[in-house]
């Protein structure tokens, strides 16, 4: 069993725990491309950052009407960033919250690539860290490099120093990198497996720093964020809040790849997908945008073809897409990837005879599917269910000569990877347990409520 109230309250008293046993931190969620463009455009202020609205999306898909500009929104990465104080002297250093990575470096003000110091890059604006002005830095000389994949690079020096992330959670010794040459203007705080650290030596990473020190009772994160419009969330490490989810909270033993744990995932055997209105024939999608024609058009054929041989009977399996497969939770990434043959089965059922979009790399589709009701269930084993509304799935992506609304599927084809990333994360509380290698699931109930419980 997860968590049990009763021995909770009872090991509370228990003195373990520097603290609470548990930590949230907040972050605000932003979208782009690569870490320096997002991390621009959230602090210019400009308003929301790149894909995060309508207009944004528009913009691109207008750049590309001009056959300009045509960066598909599959490469799209979704960002969390928050604040740390590092040092003696507790600098404000903005990072990026990443599930995907496991080492937490910062950038120091002798960054080469800073205008300070003959480079290009305004590096101020986010926050650098100065290890000469903490006497609590002590560097271990052992080089540090990694590349993300976005090209984005960073290398320089691991060490340790304090490291504050909230006023009651602050880590002594805590092992971090400092980059004096990196073309990101932000730093990187990795929460994910040790398996995923840069170092060649693997080390004992923040989360088990948090353990190791007396904050958390297990090396576990919970990780809840908020509907699209807002773009916030928060990681609470060390336990699980009830008042994020409604249902059951259900535990998965993580899929291991090639014997190693590495990434969060967990057999997803279907989709099933619910509509209040039922699509009769092929939808017409007025456009003025540039598409190709689907790379598949015979499919809603196929199903025209199923369902007279079958008939009405069929009806509701016909609304179950077949998976089979491994769903590779990932909070870094902004729109879902399904095998071609899940996708193009989700278009025939959704959408048939939408067009693909080459330039977006993915299918324009009806805006009236995102009307409420609308939505796709996600199977986890046949254990868990977890329902993505529609409107989280089909992204408002401008629109067109006619001022009408354009719309286009945030499920994308990807044969190599099945990835859950935020339209699907939005949907689903999650509980990552780095000790048990477990993964747990509930149903996202967005709310400012907190019953916060210990994980042992
Ligand atoms: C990041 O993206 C921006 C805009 O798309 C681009 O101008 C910049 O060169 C990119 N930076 C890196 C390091 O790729
Ligand atoms: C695209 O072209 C139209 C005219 O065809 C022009 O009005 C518009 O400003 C152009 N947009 C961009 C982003 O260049
Ligand atoms: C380091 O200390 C110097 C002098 O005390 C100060 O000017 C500078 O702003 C500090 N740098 C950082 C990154 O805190
Ligand atoms: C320095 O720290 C890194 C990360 O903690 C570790 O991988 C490396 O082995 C350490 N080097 C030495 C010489 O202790």
């Amino acid at each position: 069993m997860l968590v049990n109230r009763l021995i909770q309250s009872v090991l509370l008293a228990t003195p373990i725990l520097c603290s609470d046993g548990f930590y949230k931190l907040d972050f605000d969620v932003r979208k782009g491309f690569n870490l320096t463009e997002v991390v621009d455009d959230f602090f210019k202020g400009i308003g929301d950052a790149i894909g995060d609205t309508l207009e944004d999306v528009g913009d691109l898909l207008g750049k590309r009407e001009n056959g300009s500009q045509q960066v598909p929104l599959t490469n799209e990465r979704a960002f969390y960033i928050t604040t740390l104080k590092i040092g003696s002297d507790a600098s404000d250093v903005r990072v990026l919250l990443d599930t995907g990575s496991a080492d937490l470096w910062v950038m120091s003000s002798k960054n080469s690539y800073c205008t300070e110091n003959g480079g290009s890059m305004n590096c101020d604006q986010y926050g650098t860290y100065n290890e000469d002005n903490s006497t609590t830095f002590s560097k271990n000389d052992t080089e540090f490099s990694i590349q993300y994949l976005d090209q984005t690079f960073a290398k320089g020096t691991w060490g340790q120093d304090t490291i504050e992330l909230t006023s009651s959670l602050i880590l002594k010794e805590g092992n971090l990198a400092v980059a004096d040459e990196t073309d990101s203007n932000v730093g990187v705080f990795g929460i994910g497996y040790k398996s995923l650290e840069s170092a060649q030596d693997k080390y004992d990473n923040i989360p088990i720093q948090m353990k190791q020190q007396g904050f958390i009772e297990k090396i576990c994160y919970s990780l809840y964020l908020t509907p699209a419009e807002s773009e916030k969330g928060s990681i609470l490490f060390g336990g699980v809040d009830h008042a994020k989810y409604t249902g059951e909270l259900v535990k998965f033993d993580i899929v291991p790849i090639n014997g190693v744990v590495r990434h969060f995932q967990i057999p997803l055997n279907d989709l099933t997908v619910n509509l209040i209105t039922p699509v009769q024939s092929a939808t017409t999608t007025a456009s003025t945008l540039v598409s190709s024609p689907s790379p598949h058009p015979t499919i809603a054929l196929i199903d025209d073809t199923i369902n007279q041989l079958f008939g009405k009977n069929s009806k509701r399996d016909d609304n179950v897409i077949t998976l089979n497969t491994n769903g590779l939770f990932d909070s870094g990434t902004t729109l879902t990837y399904l095998p071609q043959a899940a996708v193009d089965s989700l278009i025939s059922k959704i959408a048939p005879g939408a067009s693909y979009n080459s330039n977006l790399g993915g299918y324009q589709v009806p805006c009236s599917l995102r009307q409420e009701g609308n939505s796709v269930s996600y199977n986890f084993d046949n254990k868990k269910s977890i329902e993505v509304p529609l409107s989280d799935l089909v992204m408002i992506a401008g629109r067109d000569s006619m001022n009408q609304q354009q719309c286009m599927l945030g499920v994308v084809a990807n044969d190599d990877h099945t990835i859950l990333g935020d339209n699907f994360l939005r949907s689903c509380y999650t509980l990552f347990d780095l000790e048990d290698n477990t993964v747990s699931i509930a149903q996202m109930k967005y709310s400012d409520d907190e019953d916060i419980e210990v994980i042992h």
